[in-house]
């Protein structure tokens, strides 16, 4: 019997694994570019930490935790989200005390969330992400937006559409929170089990619901942007003029709440449609959030962050046509002819790897045809081909695969040819004609 694949997980091999690591990598680089430094928190951490920071009211926390005992009876999570592990840990070490503020951290890698799998949405999925904490000020916020707004632009996106509102401070949410159950009173008793109980414990999670005869009544729900006390309004303001300023389009959606519990002031979300109409939900969200840190046992200091869903970028990417160039390329294909010849080419398979050289080698009997059938499929540059008679004059066949010329060179000229060979391609951004070259020499 098979043992199949855990639903709502995939593999990820081969040129989407290069893919996977190109969008990576391009992330970091942005991280980088604006100061940020990398953190690696455990996968797994107490529950504790997700009820008080995602929150007891959010979806995550209520339905969709990976969460079990371990063997010594304590509650633990595949954690849903990274910041929440971030925060615990600027307490764990004391990060707020030793470092110097703010705190800007950037990581990479897989949270789990018990969902219903779908186009986009896995239960095992991988985020890139940045939190800077211990700053106020509103562009510490509009610093997060731009660092995520760069990096879709390097990835390749054109139209990058920028939702986002403001769940105001304690005190305009409070008032918010009172004008929502006055309106959602009269109606809850025709609504959602779910909303029912958002009702009592977080109305603001209405606004939220996915069901369609909800959403038409949320429609006519009070908006927060009209119970912002002035200080929320203006700090709002302030992001969204700097956005104008520097041409930066965004959408601003009352409707916007975002799941997670522990957002103040801006939240953000960023969507994006590709040439064939494929939409995955946001390609990356985030917010500023001012009580997060004393939650879990901090100091009260105010931070802002972002997350973006690498397979939602990369089902993205891939529809246009956004990665195309993500090819392994191979230098070189060692092909020994005959049994007796795998030793003596495994020996010159070592030696290019040593000296940095992309090189796969052939380690059974295989016939030419089967030899240059996986040369081609491992788009291989050069095929280095020795047989009884090579060995026995210590020569080796070098043969461009591109062109199909060959030339026999001694053993010793090998690496000689290589390192002139893939110099001058370097300068010629040209494929290269071996054949000539050596015969050049
Ligand atoms: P989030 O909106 O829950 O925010 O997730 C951020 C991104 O992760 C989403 O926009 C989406 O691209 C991706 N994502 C979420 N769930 C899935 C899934 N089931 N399958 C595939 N991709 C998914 C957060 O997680 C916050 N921690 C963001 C943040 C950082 N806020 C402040 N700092």
């Amino acid at each position: 019997m098979n043992v199949n694949i855990v639903k709502g997980t995939h593999d990820i091999y081969d040129d989407d694994a290069r893919a996977f690591e190109y969008i990576e990598m391009v992330l970091k680089a942005v991280a980088e570019m604006y100061s940020f430094q990398q953190i690696r928190t455990p996968i797994l951490e107490y529950t504790e930490l997700f009820t008080r920071s995602v929150g007891e009211s959010s979806d995550i926390v209520r339905k969709e935790m990976y969460t079990f005992l371990d063997k010594g009876d304590r509650s633990v999570t595949l954690r849903p989200e990274l910041t929440a592990g971030v925060m615990r840990s600027i307490v764990t070490n004391k990060l707020y005390a030793t470092k110097d503020l703010p705190i800007k951290s950037y990581y990479v890698g897989p949270a789990f969330r018990y969902e219903r799998p779908q186009a986009g949405r896995y239960r095992q999925f991988n985020q890139f992400g940045i939190e800077a904490v211990g700053v106020t000020s509103p562009y510490q916020d509009l610093e997060c937006i731009m660092l995520g707004y760069d990096a879709l632009k390097l990835l390749g996106f054109k139209n990058i559409n920028l939702k986002i509102n403001s769940l105001g401070d304690q005190e305009s949410r409070n008032k918010y929170r009172e004008a929502l159950k006055e309106y959602f009173s009269k109606q809850i008793d025709n609504m959602c089990a779910d909303c029912k109980e958002r009702f009592n414990i977080n109305p603001l999670r209405i606004l939220d619901c996915k069901v369609p005869a909800d959403q038409e009544i949320a429609k006519n729900a009070p908006k927060m942007r009209d119970y912002l006390t002035p200080e929320a309004k203006k700090r709002f303001e302030t992001i969204t003029n700097t956005l104008e300023e520097y041409e930066i389009p965004y959408e601003i959606d009352d409707s916007l709440v975002r799941g997670l519990d522990y957002y103040s002031h801006i939240i953000f979300e960023f969507h994006y449609t590709t040439e064939n109409g494929l939409n995955v939900g946001a390609v990356g969200a985030g917010g500023h959030y001012d009580n997060l840190l004393s939650e879990i046992g901090g100091p009260a200091l105010s931070g802002v962050g972002l997350a973006l869903g690498i397979e939602r970028l990369y089902a993205v990417m891939k529809d246009d046509n956004l990665l195309k160039e993500e090819k392994l390329e191979t230098d070189v294909y060692v092909m020994p002819i005959g049994e007796d010849s795998i030793k003596d080419a495994f020996g010159v398979a070592q030696i290019l790897r040593a000296n940095a050289y992309k090189v796969e080698i052939c380690l059974e009997n295989k016939s030419f045809k089967q030899l240059f059938k996986r040369a081609e499929n491992i788009n291989a540059k050069l095929a280095v081909i020795i047989g009884e008679n090579e060995i026995k004059n210590n020569e080796v066949v070098l043969k461009d695969l591109h062109t199909q010329k060959q030339v026999t060179i001694p053993l010793k000229n090998l690496l000689g040819t290589l390192d002139m060979m893939f110099d001058d391609k370097e300068e010629e951004h040209d494929h290269c004609s071996c054949a000539e070259d050596i015969h050049h020499e």
